[in-house]
């Protein structure tokens, strides 16, 4: 297959991921990021440990896979963008404005993903950069990049959007493909190679069994809503990233098998990130620094990793240093590979409906979202909570409802079973096919308006 040219336009033929190794690894690049590695944990230990991984190892199975089957199946239905993509869904003209309109928002809720995932990107980025700072004698330069303010969050934040920008740039297979196959496996090192150093310190032990051992009465409802919001998030549903994903899939490839390989490596890496924090917030407190608050809550939710950690990793010594460095660059990959997917939706619709340069699409994509950061950042209190809370909690939820809704209402049996069909002729017999149109038509939106309804009823 020809790659990847700059100036593909929606008259020129559409090219996408070479391999299926390669689109796996873009996939669950996407779908592998700050929700696996940061949210996760913090979950598990706010949810009571094991309790929760249980309920979201189980319901990202069983619900958020038939779900991602759904996008990605859309998106190689419609070969193309996501509004293309969930235009060409209805064959009634008149639900071709909704399922467009919907298409519409998602590619904008997607941008203010970009924005605020830019600005913990950029963060990540200068807490990778400070051990270098601070081992070549440089420790104000070090500090300035772990401490909070405008200027460090602005110049931060475009270094991130920059290194995104160049990866997608580069096109499906020469940008987005070549980088996650090489970043993903390099996450997956780090992580295990952290997990063994954590392993050999005081109170790590006891971590692990707070992360196996389940305590079945912390099951509740907040704790099953809370781990169903989480495996959406963290699978990139509702958005539009895994439709455009989808849309670069070859024909041939066999789509449940592949969405289950992405759902497996995103829940596996999520499983062994809690391996890695869970211990070390009990080595930290074993260290003295306080994580829990008397009633049980976390006392550092959201900036547990930015400040909980580099205490516990100036604890290791001179150890400390390197461990800190590939902690947080394991940080900034797993964010790098969700940030360009994230680019990529709005710069397919730009390339393929506007007929813009790849290079220019991206370029006005950037500025864009560049402007939302600034804007955010000038006003963070209110406006960066403000916007995770309306792209996660609301829109997520809804667009994800939506598209199972229009996989499983708009599209006929015959049309999903054809699609289907192509990657895996023998599918109609399958378990998979009995179960899985009646989830995505009745179960998965019952569940999702649940998830949503008490979500926001609490
Ligand atoms: N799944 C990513 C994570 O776990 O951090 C976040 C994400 C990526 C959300 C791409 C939405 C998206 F389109």
């Amino acid at each position: 297959m020809p790659s990847d040219s700059p100036e593909q336009t929606a008259s020129l033929p559409r090219f996408g991921f070479s391999t299926r190794i390669g689109f796996v690894l873009a996939a669950a690049g996407s779908a592998v990021g700050l929700g696996n590695i940061w949210s996760f944990p913090a979950q598990v230990a706010e949810n009571g440990g094991a309790a929760f991984v249980l309920v979201y190892l189980v319901l990202s199975l069983l619900l958020a896979y038939p779900a991602l089957v759904a996008e990605l199946m859309i998106g190689r239905y419609g070969q193309s963008n996501p509004v293309t993509a969930l235009e060409s869904v209805p064959q009634n003209p008149a639900w071709r404005t909704v399922t467009k309109l919907t298409g519409i928002v998602a590619v904008l809720m997607i941008c203010l993903i970009f924005s605020f995932y830019s600005i913990v990107g950029g963060w990540l980025a200068g807490f990778t950069l400070a051990p270098l700072f601070e081992t070549t004698g440089m420790p104000s330069a070090a500090s300035w990049l772990q401490t909070f303010s405008p200027t460090r969050n602005l110049l931060l934040a475009i270094i991130f959007i920059a290194l995104t920008l160049g990866i997608v740039n580069g096109g499906v297979q020469k940008g987005i493909e070549r980088w996650s196959a090489r970043l993903m496996p390099l996450l997956v090192l780090l992580l295990v190679g952290l997990i063994f150093t954590v392993m050999t310190q005081e109170g790590a032990i006891e971590g692990v069994h707070h992360y196996l051992i389940p305590d079945f009465s912390r099951i509740n409802e907040t704790l099953i809503m809370n781990a169903l919001g989480q495996s959406f998030f963290s699978m990139s549903l509702g958005v539009g990233a895994m439709m455009v994903y989808g849309s670069y899939l070859k024909r041939n490839a066999n789509l449940p098998n592949v969405a289950l390989q992405v759902c497996l490596l995103d829940t596996g890496i999520a499983f062994l990130a809690g391996l890695l924090i869970i211990p070390a917030l009990f080595v930290a407190m074993n260290l003295g620094v306080s994580i829990y608050l008397p009633d049980g809550h976390l006392a550092n939710n959201d900036t547990l990793v930015f400040e909980v950690l580099p205490a516990l990793f100036n604890n290791l010594g001179v150890m400390g240093i390197p461990i800190a460095l590939a902690f947080f660059s394991l940080m900034s990959i797993a964010a790098l590979t969700s940030s360009i997917s994230m680019l990529e939706v709005p710069v397919a619709c730009l390339t393929e409906r506007a007929g813009l340069s790849r290079k220019r699409a991206s370029l006005i994509v950037c500025i864009g979202v560049l402007a939302i950061v600034a804007i955010v950042i000038a006003k963070f209190d209110p406006l960066f909570g403000a916007v995770v809370s309306l792209t996660t909690g609301y829109a997520q939820p809804i667009d994800g409802l939506l598209f199972c809704l229009f996989a499983g209402w708009l599209m006929g049996r015959n049309r999903k079973l054809q699609e289907i069909r192509k990657g895996w002729p023998e599918a109609e017999k399958s378990l998979f096919w009995k179960v899985w149109p009646w989830y995505i038509k009745i179960i998965c939106p019952i569940m999702i308006t649940s998830i949503f309804i008490l979500q926001h009823q609490s």
